[in-house]
């Protein structure tokens, strides 16, 4: 039985337990060359060495946790917003692809509307980015918002502080900001769009989930239909927001929905579902090149099946594929 730690003991072994909590520098890559942030000029999303169609689309990729990220296309992967665990090896693996990897941030915005505890909650989101060797920050709130409260601007204000805050800290960092399919389109979500996109690298359009909060009658139809889907854009750049500062986002999943009101269904046997496939993410990712947009992305790269199945191995492959401009 040793003896009881002092009181200097304690402090030591407090501040030796806080260090190694807050990683201390200790790269957890085997090469430590990988810790570094990818620190690309801002101007462009895609690495040189990764420009697969001359036009620097890069591919914006979301991943909800799990190990599937090892099945990835990461030949056309620019950026992976981590909204799952902090996983070390997708960040050492994302680095050697020359691909950023990104934080989630989300936060109520009752809470930052404070000018100094928004300064906090920034530093706070740059001091974790920086202790996970993390390459900048997706931020993810979809809160309603109406125009010209006291939220409203400390929305825009907190996007133009968080990105002069990453860039400064961290160079080369990459910070964007989710946005619903068209501005205005969704119930009290009135935020100044272009204040945020202008000031952030770019906006990941959230074009799915487009039925949702809809003015008129709710008659089930497809989740990102392919018109309603460009609209939302052309409203973006009528706005004023640089076609640039655009990721579209399309949907790898899809709804089922059971019938209600077919007279020869009495088992609920008549279903309609709507999901995006191949084809249909192949002509949206064709709009994307055409209308010159920063790049695509989808919500999210762990619905598909990664699983040994040679069926469902060419399926996602054909998903992956979509996302290049022909
Ligand atoms: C949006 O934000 C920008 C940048 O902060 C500001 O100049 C502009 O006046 C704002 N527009 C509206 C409608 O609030
Ligand atoms: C989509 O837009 C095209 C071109 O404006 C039009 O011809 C077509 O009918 C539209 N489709 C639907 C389903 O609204």
């Amino acid at each position: 039985m040793g003896r009881l730690l002092g009181s200097r003991d304690t402090h030591l072994l407090a501040a030796l337990l806080l260090r190694l909590w807050l990683g201390s520098g200790t790269c957890p890559c085997e090469n430590p060359v990988l810790c570094n942030p990818i620190s690309e000029s801002r101007e462009f999303e895609v690495r040189r060495n990764k420009v697969p169609y001359g036009n620097h689309v890069g591919v914006f990729v979301f991943d909800v946790g799990g190990k599937t990220w090892k099945l990835y296309d990461w030949s056309q992967i620019t950026t992976v917003a981590a909204f799952g665990k902090y996983d070390p090896e997708l960040m050492c693996y994302a680095h050697s692809k020359g691909s950023r990897v990104v934080l989630k941030g989300d936060i109520p915005l009752k809470k930052i509307v404070n000018p100094a505890a928004r300064t906090a909650w920034i530093n706070h989101q740059v001091a974790l980015a920086k202790r996970q060797y993390m390459d900048g920050i997706n931020i993810d709130i979809e809160q309603q918002v109406k125009k010209y409260s006291a939220k409203y601007y400390a929305l825009t204000a907190l996007v133009e502080e968080m990105t002069e805050a990453f860039h400064k800290e961290i160079p080369g960092s990459q910070v964007t900001f989710d946005v619903p399919w068209c501005p205005e389109c969704i119930y009290k979500r009135v935020y100044n769009y272009t204040g945020i996109a202008n000031s952030c690298d770019f906006v990941f359009v959230m074009s799915y989930d487009e039925q949702s909060q809809m003015w008129s009658r709710c008659i089930l139809g497809a989740n990102a239909p392919y018109n309603q889907t460009l609209a939302g854009y052309d409203n973006y750049i009528r706005i004023g927001i640089n076609p640039k500062k655009l990721v579209m986002g399309v949907p790898w999943y899809g709804y089922d929905y059971t019938c209600r009101g077919l007279s020869k269904d009495p088992g609920g046997a008549f279903h309609q579902v709507w999901f995006d496939n191949p084809r249909s993410i192949s002509l949206k990712a064709a709009y994307v090149k055409k209308r010159g947009l920063r790049g695509i992305g989808m919500w999210h790269a762990d619905c598909l099946s990664y699983s040994g199945d040679s069926a469902a191995q060419g399926q996602t492959a054909a998903m992956w594929e979509a996302l290049k401009p022909k």
